[in-house]
Parts: C-alpha cells; sequence; structure tokens
C-alpha cells in the first residue's frame, strides 16, 4: 500500500534551505511515500470575504490537499513562529467553515535553520495549528535540522552520512504513522 504526502515548503526564497530539505526528503522517502510538492506562493492573503466564492487559487489549493492521503510540512522559522505564507495557506485550506481540508489528514512536521534551536519554536507553533485543525500528527522522533553550510546541495543531496540516515529513519517512521491512521480511518464500527 502507497501513499500520497502533500508537501508544503515554508519559504517562497530562491535559494531555501528548506526546499533543499523538501528535495532531500523526496530523495529519501520509502516506496511507499509518494511525496509531492503543494505550492502555497500564488494564493493571495486570506479573508473570510473570500469564503462565498473561493477564487480559483483557493480551490485549486484545496482540491490538491484533497488529493493527498496525508501532510507533511518543512518550514522556516520566523521570528520564533511559522511565516506568514505557510499560516497563510493552513487558513485557506481551513475554510470555508465546514470544508476544513485538514480534517483527520496525518501529518508530519520539519524543518531547518542555521540558528541554534533549527526551527523548533516554529515548529511547537505549527503543532499547536495542525491541532486545531484535526490533523493528526506524528509525535516522535521529532526532526530539527541544524544547516551548516553545504549540508544538502541544491539537487536535494544530504551530504553528511548521520544526516542522511537520520531523515532516511524519519521518513520510515512517518511512513508507518500514515498507515496506521489511514488504516484505523477504514475500521468502521
Ligand atoms: C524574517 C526572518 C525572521 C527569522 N527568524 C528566525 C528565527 O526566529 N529563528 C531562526 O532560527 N532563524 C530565523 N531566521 C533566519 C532563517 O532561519 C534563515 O533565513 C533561513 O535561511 C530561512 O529558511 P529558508 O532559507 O528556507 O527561507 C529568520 C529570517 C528571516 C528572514
Amino acid at each position: 500500500m502507497s501513499y500520497k504526502v502533500g508537501v508544503f515548503v515554508g519559504s517562497l526564497a530562491s535559494d531555501s534551505i528548506n526546499r533543499k530539505l523538501a528535495k532531500a526528503l523526496v530523495k529519501l522517502a520509502p516506496p511507499e511515500l509518494e511525496l509531492v510538492d503543494i505550492p502555497i506562493g500564488g494564493l493571495p492573503l486570506y479573508s473570510r470575504d473570500y469564503d462565498a466564492d473561493y477564487p480559483p487559487e483557493g480551490r485549486a489549493f484545496k482540491d490538491a490537499v484533497a488529493a493527498v492521503d496525508a501532510l507533511l510540512f518543512v518550514t522556516p522559522e520566523y521570528n520564533r513562529s511559522i511565516p506568514g505564507v505557510l499560516k497563510n495557506a493552513i487558513d485557506w485550506g481551513s475554510r470555508p467553515w465546514g470544508t476544513n481540508s485538514f480534517a483527520k489528514k496525518p501529518s508530519a512536521v520539519t524543518g531547518t535553520s542555521p540558528g541554534n534551536v533549527s526551527t523548533a519554536v516554529a515548529q511547537q507553533h505549527l503543532r499547536s495549528i495542525l491541532s486545531f485543525v484535526n490533523s493528526p500528527e506524528l509525535a516522535n522522533p521529532e526532526a530539527y535540522i541544524h544547516f551548516t553550510e553545504g549540508l544538502i546541495d541544491d539537487d536535494g543531496n544530504v551530504t553528511d552520512a548521520s544526516s542522511e540516515e537520520f531523515l532516511r529513519n524519519w521518513l520510515k517512521e512517518f511512513h508507518l504513522f500514515v498507515a496506521k491512521v489511514v488504516g484505523a480511518q477504514q475500521i468502521t464500527v
């Protein structure tokens, strides 16, 4: 059984280190996980004025989330939280009221920073948001990636063997978690 996983990168920077991390995860994922990028940069700033008639960008985003089994967030930390562009995308997906796209979709969060706490605070904020939108989250292992120069190249190759092994194992754990959550949801009582 394989699962489609939507990847959300919380950075729009052309040389984003989180985009590099996302590329690495695509390469290191087990065959049971198909990672597909879900772009967030083209979404307008969310307003509830849109709820009556979502624009094409909002509809396309919600369709893309509906088409995946699970969610993988790869985010920078901005001022000890997640970047606005990622929060904006989550707000789009969570509305209009009653049509929350994230509900019951299993998720995992990671991110990289050159800073010493390596996105830990942003990830905690993101976990709080994901709880509210009712996404079951991989609690453990956590994945705080301290970025050092050259750790991941532009093609997503991880240059440090122990980091590569860590990410590979983390994705294996995510696969097991997704299989458990999706399997449990198929039980009828
Ligand atoms: C507005 C802004 C706020 C930032 N705040 C933090 C922070 O709170 N913690 C941190 O570790 N790094 C912070 N940084 C540095 C980022 O970790 C660094 O720019 C990183 O490269 C961003 O990820 P990206 O390359 O994927 O865009 C901040 C950078 C910017 C532009």
